[in-house]
C-alpha cells in the first residue's frame, strides 16, 4: 500500500488529481469509478482545472460512480446524478453516453444491480476507482457489517446516516432511506484505488484502515488486501497513524 501525507487540503486533492490524470494520459480509454461525498470536490475541481488548462482529455473515459440513493429522481438536488453533473461531469468533456450512476429510481432494483455489474464486466473492469471514507470507516455505502465479498446491491442505511442527512432536505419524510451501492467486492476488483481522506474527523478511522486488523465492522479495511491501493491523505487525517512517516511519503508492502 502506497500512503501520500500531504500538508493540506489543497495539496492533497492534487495529489490525488495527478495520480488520476496519469491513468487517463496513460490510457485515454480508462474506465474511472468516482464517489461522491465533500472530500473528493477539491480533487474534482483540480481535474476541471487541468482540463481547461492542459487539455486533459475526458472524452474516451468511461465513468461508474459508487453508490446512489433510492427513490431521488436524477434531477435532485441531494442525488448523486446531480452531484456529479454540477461538480465535475458537466464542466469536462466526458461523453454522457459513458457515464453510468446507479438509478435509484429503477423498478426492479435487483436487476438493475446485475445490469450495473455486467456493464463493469463488458468494459472489462475499472482501470482506477476513487474512493472516500465514512468517519467510521464506511467505503461508498457499505456501512460497518457489510460483506466483504459483497456485489452492487441495495443496502438499508443506518439511521445515523439517515439522521446526518436530514438537514439536507425540507421533508424528513424525503429523506431517503435506501441506497444502491457498489458492494467491497466490486471496489476491490479495480485495478487501482485511490483513497482520499481529510481532517481530523477522518483520523480514527485511517488508523483503523492503515494499522487495525481487517475487518467488515471497518469496511475500508480491506484495501490491505488490494495489490495497488494508493492513500492520499492530509496530515490531520494522518494525525493518528502510529508508524514513522518518512517525508510525507510511506511506502508499504
Ligand atoms: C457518503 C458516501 C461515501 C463517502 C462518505 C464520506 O457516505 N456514500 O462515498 O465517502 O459519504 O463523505 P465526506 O467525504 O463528505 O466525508
Amino acid at each position: 500500500m502506497l500512503v501520500t501525507i500531504k500538508d493540506d487540503y489543497e495539496s492533497m486533492s492534487e495529489q490525488a488529481a495527478q495520480i488520476v490524470a496519469e491513468q487517463i494520459r496513460r490510457k485515454p480509454d480508462s474506465v474511472i469509478g468516482f464517489a461522491t461525498g465533500s472530500t473528493p470536490l477539491g480533487l474534482y475541481n483540480e481535474l476541471i482545472r487541468m482540463h481547461r488548462e492542459t487539455g486533459l482529455d475526458f472524452s474516451k473515459i468511461t465513468t461508474f460512480n459508487l453508490d446512489e440513493y433510492v427513490g431521488l429522481p436524477p434531477e435532485h438536488d441531494q442525488g448523486y446524478h446531480y452531484f456529479m453533473w454540477e461538480n465535475l461531469f458537466k464542466h469536462i468533456n466526458v461523453d454522457p453516453r459513458h457515464v453510468y450512476i446507479p438509478d435509484g429510481m429503477a423498478d426492479d432494483i435487483d436487476y438493475f444491480c446485475e445490469w450495473y455489474e455486467e456493464q463493469m464486466a463488458e468494459v472489462r473492469g475499472l482501470d482506477l476507482q476513487i474512493l472516500g471514507i465514512g468517519a467510521n470507516g464506511h467505503i461508498a455505502f457499505n456501512e460497518p457489517g457489510s460483506s466483504l465479498g459483497s456485489r452492487t446491491r441495495i443496502k438499508t442505511l443506518t439511521s445515523k446516516t439517515v439522521k446526518d442527512n436530514a438537514r439536507f432536505f425540507d421533508d424528513p419524510e424525503e429523506v431517503p432511506k435506501y441506497a444502491i451501492t457498489m458492494g467491497i467486492g466490486t471496489i476491490m476488483d479495480a485495478r487501482k484505488l485511490v483513497l482520499v481522506a481529510s481532517s481530523e474527523g477522518k483520523a480514527d478511522a485511517i488508523q483503523a484502515t492503515l494499522e487495525g486488523p481487517i475487518t467488515a465492522m471497518v469496511p475500508a479495511t480491506i484495501v490491505q488486501m488490494h495489490q495497488q491501493a494508493h492513500v492520499v491523505l492530509d496530515t490531520e487525517a494522518a494525525s493518528k497513524l502510529e508508524y514513522e512517516h518518512h517525508e510525507g511519503i510511506v511506502e508499504r508492502k
